[in-house]
């Protein structure tokens, strides 16, 4: 008869109680769940009415003990943010304890400690629910698709952001009315910073990077910028010129490096990230010979984020059942490293709103500007007139960002230029 795989639970917050209510319900899941067994939970404090009821003496709040509990196979991390979360599971490691956990802030900054502890110990680290709650993302690249050649994953990978641009872009309403209704419906935390600044994405794409591309990509490497610049008025133009506005994480590798960055974009509508509305996440894969692969799916809450979790526990213990401890899961990138491309190299398309004086000369002024640094443009539009302004909005192809900016800068020295304000810059999806 096979020895249940026994687990220790940190953290009993939504994703907790559903990961212990999945397993504490197996009739009609997988088979080898009734393989897996809560033998501790690690809690707070114990003065609390629970959603689930455990057998007296599994519930403690001596976390430090679960980890180093001979009886304990697994431990299943899930109190996220950095600190207890990342001595636990070095802890955890060293008392050769597989890990799963959905700490994307831990794995982000501290995996290839973290891998390179679980390597020398021999242990598994499985984190199925780091990025894109219950979308299978993390399992496929690392084994299914890495036999391609990836050039492109690009994800819609924040649910909070997302609902909040599809709210601004179906009702005209300005950010901070959203952000205000999000949080007061819960679906914004108090402090939104994580979510709405874009580090919540940037954590999910470092990871997402490492494995695309075989090599380690740390969240400084991702360079970063949220949604809170994006307006009602450029959704509306965005809209008018055939773009959605959409957070978007974007991991790149062509000939000249690797880049990972988090930003706002212009996506034409008819591109498959186009659609994806409210607090869905969706990724999508570029490789050779593959194709375009997307993943589609709820990308946070308890349930969703559960099952990937106990996706993972329901892997080790297949794979501890079977001795099996020469997994592909558990390699640390060996690829030679490509160089992280800078910000001002970065080639892309822009879009800008200016706001001007509306006089003769205005558009070609501009257009002989953004000509002399190298930026071609798609068009060049003047959208409204107010007050003797001239509001215009210009789109690019695809140009290099230095040049872009260069060109920006000289803008206000411009002969037929008055009183210019640049409200809104933005990147719009790269042609190919
Ligand atoms: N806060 C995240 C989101 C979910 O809004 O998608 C957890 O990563």
């Amino acid at each position: 008869m096979v020895q249940p795989l026994k687990i220790g639970l940190l953290g009993l917050g939504t994703v907790g109680t559903s990961t212990a209510g999945i397993l504490r319900s197996p009739q009609g899941r997988h088979p080898s769940l009734t393989d897996i067994e809560i033998a501790k939970v690690g809690v707070k404090t114990l003065d609390k009415r629970r959603a689930i009821e455990f057998p007296t003496g599994v519930l403690t709040t001596d976390l430090e003990g679960i980890v180093s509990d001979p009886n304990i196979d697994v431990i299943v991390e899930l109190i996220g943010g950095l600190e207890p979360a990342r001595s636990l599971i070095l802890k955890a490691i060293a008392n050769q304890k597989h890990v799963v956990t959905a700490n994307k802030a831990v794995i982000s900054r501290y995996g290839e400690e973290i891998y390179r502890a679980a390597e020398q110990a021999n242990v598994y680290v499985l984190m199925e629910a780091a990025v894109g709650g219950g979308i299978p993302i993390i399992r496929p690249l690392q084994q299914t698709l890495s036999v391609n050649r990836i050039q492109t994953v690009l994800g819609i990978i924040n649910g909070t952001t997302n609902y909040i641009l599809t709210k601004m872009a179906a009702e005209g309403s300005d950010f901070s009315d959203v952000l205000t209704e999000a949080q007061e419906l819960g679906y914004a935390e108090a402090d939104p910073s994580a979510d709405v600044d874009g580090y919540d994405a940037a954590d999910k794409i470092a990871i997402l990077a490492t494995l695309a591309f075989g090599q380690q990509v740390n969240l400084e490497d991702v360079s970063c910028e949220g949604i809170r610049q994006v307006s009602a008025v450029d959704i509306q133009y965005a809209e008018q010129l055939g773009f959605e506005i959409k957070l978007l994480a974007i991991a790149q590798q062509d000939e000249t490096g690797l880049q990972a960055r988090v930003h706002p974009t212009l996506v034409p509508k008819d591109h498959p990230l186009a659609s994806i509305d409210g607090v869905n996440n969706a990724i999508l894969v570029e490789g050779d010979p593959i194709g375009q692969v997307m993943f589609y799916g709820p990308g946070a809450g308890g349930g969703a984020t559960a099952s990937a979790v106990v996706s993972d526990l329901m892997n080790l213990a297949t794979m501890v059942h079977t001795s099996n401890l020469v997994n592909p899961l558990f390699k640390i990138p060996q690829h030679p490293s490509s160089r992280l491309v800078p910000t001002q190299e970065l080639v892309t398309r822009f879009y800008a709103r200016l706001i001007c004086v509306d006089r003769p000369g205005v558009i070609g002024n501009l257009g002989t500007c953004f000509g002399k640094h190298d930026v071609s443009l798609e068009s060049i539009v003047q959208i409204d007139f107010k007050n003797g302004l001239a509001e215009i909005v210009v789109v690019t192809h695809n140009v290099k960002e230095q040049k872009f900016r260069e060109a920006l800068a000289e803008i206000p020295q411009l002969e037929a230029i008055e009183q210019i304000e640049i409200p809104s810059v933005l990147r719009v999806l790269r042609e190919k």
